[in-house]
């Protein structure tokens, strides 16, 4: 057996079996805990489903990889092996995926506030900026003036779609603060006033409707109300653009049999109104689209240790070794990780996984129907390898938990353990004058 066969078994719900717990017993005493495991084939196979969804029906296509998703160089690199492209949301992530090897042309940047010297950066590596708002395109107008370049430049547009996700991560909707707003001909001025400005080269559209969707309803919208818009800058202003970005969004399932919207079905729902819509425009844009859950949540697992198991009046609690410091999620959106105890099959009972932070609402699940643990155990929360080390902190002076990559039976460790001495790298000297 391969470790690999161990974590696919954890995911499968066969957290007692041998080689689960062989797998994950073995990870834990090498790399200790909390510990991010990721599995590489996982992410391959995610990439290559994705790819043989829009490949077939979309010729001209550019599929991109969001890093902030996960931007672990080595998780990184692999995506972009696949032949994915970066989207990415700060000068973090662009030297993320310029340290993966991409180039910066191929640098997609995305963020609704960009700083004078993020700008600047960005210019500076040829990155396609993906312009937010007006005051925005007057900075980068100047800014590629100034060092004399071209920004090249597209626009997200708020499309008012309503993709029925969590209020948090549900970004198109008129209220939210991103993109300009399509209706009322904002976005045509927009277009119309990058058109007079110096330095600039405006190359696509983009726009990004939420993350977690589940359903193909709302990117038919989306992808409708972006072609028209295409349509009415090439009508109204002579432009012709060179891709139509739909955003990323794909969700992924929470639960065990949960069915939800997979590329295949995104693909084949957009094709027909793709095709009806193209043939109206009188030219073939690239169609991008830009998941980063899809690609790499199903691939990581977050594993802690119990470090003990207590029953008040009302609840039990299973108290371990990790908090919303390690995973942030449950904390931040109420989200469901499933829960795999490891090595224990005995009859389920109610039990709250709660973290070590020290705060009421650090619990990593909620209400859930598992085996009894002991003090020691392993415990493993999947679909952990997008939103979990990227959103971890050193809250209560806790280091940051360690990565590994599992491919087949070889483990790298793409991230080592954070450190004591790193909590405090950057404080002054004990005893230097205040
Ligand atoms: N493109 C843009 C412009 C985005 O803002 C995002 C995510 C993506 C692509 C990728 O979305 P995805 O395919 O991963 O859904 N921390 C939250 C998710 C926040 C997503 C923010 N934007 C979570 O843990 O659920």
């Amino acid at each position: 057996m391969t470790l690999r066969e161990g974590l696919l078994r954890v995911r499968a719900g066969e957290a007692a079996h041998p080689e689960a717990v062989a797998a994950l017993t073995r990870l834990a005493a090498e790399h200790g805990t909390p510990l991010y495991v990721y599995d590489a084939e996982t992410i391959r196979e995610k990439a290559r489903a994705l790819r043989a969804a829009f490949e077939p029906r979309f010729p001209r296509l550019g599929l991109r990889y969001a890093l902030k998703a996960n931007t672990n160089v080595e998780i990184v690199r692999r995506v972009l092996a696949e032949g994915l492209a970066p989207e990415v949301v700060s000068e973090g992530e662009v030297r993320a995926a310029l340290r993966a090897g991409a180039a910066g042309r191929d640098v997609l940047f995305t963020s609704s506030s960009k700083s004078p010297s993020e700008i600047d950066f960005a210019l500076r590596h040829d990155v396609l900026l993906n312009i937010d708002n007006l005051d925005e395109l007057e900075q980068v107008s100047a800014a590629a003036t100034r060092l004399g370049t071209t920004a090249r430049i597209s626009f997200r547009i708020n499309p008012g779609v309503d993709p029925d996700t969590l209020h948090q991560i549900n970004t198109g909707i008129p209220e939210s603060k991103f993109g300009v707003h399509l209706d009322g001909g904002h976005a045509r001025a927009a277009y119309a006033l990058a058109r007079t400005l110096p330095a600039l080269a405006i190359t696509g559209v983009h726009c990004h409707i939420g993350s977690q969707i589940t359903e193909t309803a709302g990117y038919e919208k989306t992808a409708r109300r972006m072609l028209a818009f295409a349509r009415e800058l090439k009508e109204e202003l002579g432009l012709t653009l060179s891709f139509v970005d739909l955003g990323g969004g794909l969700g992924i399932p929470f639960a065990d049999g949960q069915a939800v919207m997979t590329p295949e079905d995104l693909a084949r729902a957009l094709k027909p109104i793709w095709d009806e819509e193209v043939a109206l425009l009188g030219y073939e844009p690239e169609l991008w689209i830009e998941p980063g859950r899809y690609l790499v949540a199903q691939a990581g697992l977050m594993v802690a240790r119990v470090n003990s198991v207590k029953t008040t009046p009302v609840k039990t609690f299973v108290n371990v070794d990790a908090g919303f410091n390690t995973l942030m999620r449950p904390a931040l959106y109420g989200a469901a990780h499933r829960v795999r105890i490891v090595g224990r099959d005995g009859e389920p009972m109610l039990l709250d996984v709660a973290g070590d932070v020290c705060e009421t609402g650090d619990i990593l699940a909620e209400g859930r129907l598992l085996p009894r643990p002991s003090a020691g155990d392993l415990v493993a929360f999947l679909d952990a390898g997008a939103y979990g080390f990227v959103m971890a902190s050193e809250y209560n002076a806790r280091p940051l938990p360690a990565e590994v990559l599992v491919d087949g039976d070889h483990v790298r460790v793409v991230r080592r353990r954070g450190t004591f001495e790193e909590l405090f790298r950057s404080e002054p000297e004990v005893g230097s004058p205040p």
